[in-house]
């Protein structure tokens, strides 16, 4: 599987709760390569792009309030497979789904504050990365450990 870049956003009510540190050591220590990270209060129009695939839906609103009521962390990460296999780090949207050991299984009860996003598709993940990063805020570099975390291939 070829390396790929995903977006996550660490949700205000995962910065609210003091769970930053937490999740993004997850990641890294997963052996995802974070290349991007930043702090901000998401302006309505990026909520807004960020989410228009869910424009009309009930929670739309709602979702796009919460989003921008309070600070959040974005964070972009560099990976084989990093797409997927953040979501299966995140777990499952609904609390009653979401497993044991993931990030929403272990810290979320609501639908809504479950603590992080991430894209879902390499379509949507270069478009949200567009909305949350300039290209200049995107970095090469290579993990000291990179070498053994894979397979070398020729
Ligand atoms: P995300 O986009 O945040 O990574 O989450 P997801 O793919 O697992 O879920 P998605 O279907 O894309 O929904 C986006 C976010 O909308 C909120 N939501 N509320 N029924 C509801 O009230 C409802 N359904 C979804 C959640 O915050 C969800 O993460
Ligand atoms: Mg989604």
């Amino acid at each position: 599987m070829e390396q790929e870049k995903t977006l996550v956003l660490i949700k205000p009510d995962g910065v609210q709760r003091g769970l930053i540190g937490e999740i993004i050591g997850r990641f890294e220590r997963k052996g995802l390569k974070l290349v991007g990270l930043k702090l901000l209060q998401l302006p309505c129009h990026k909520a807004e792009e960020l989410y228009f695939p869910h424009q009309g839906k009930a929670f739309y609103s709602y979702l796009i309030q919460f989003m921008t009521s309070t600070p959040i962390v974005a964070i972009a990460l560099q990976g084989r497979n990093a797409i997927e296999l953040v979501r299966l780090l995140n777990g499952a949207t609904d609390p009653a789904e979401s497993e044991p050991g993931s990030i929403r299984g272990d810290f979320s009860i609501d639908v809504t504050h479950n603590i992080v996003h991430a894209s879902d598709s390499p379509k949507n993940a270069q478009r949200e990365l567009e909305v949350l990063f300039d290209s200049s805020e995107l970095f090469e570099y290579q993990r000291i450990e990179e070498p053994i975390l894979h397979r070398l291939t020729t």
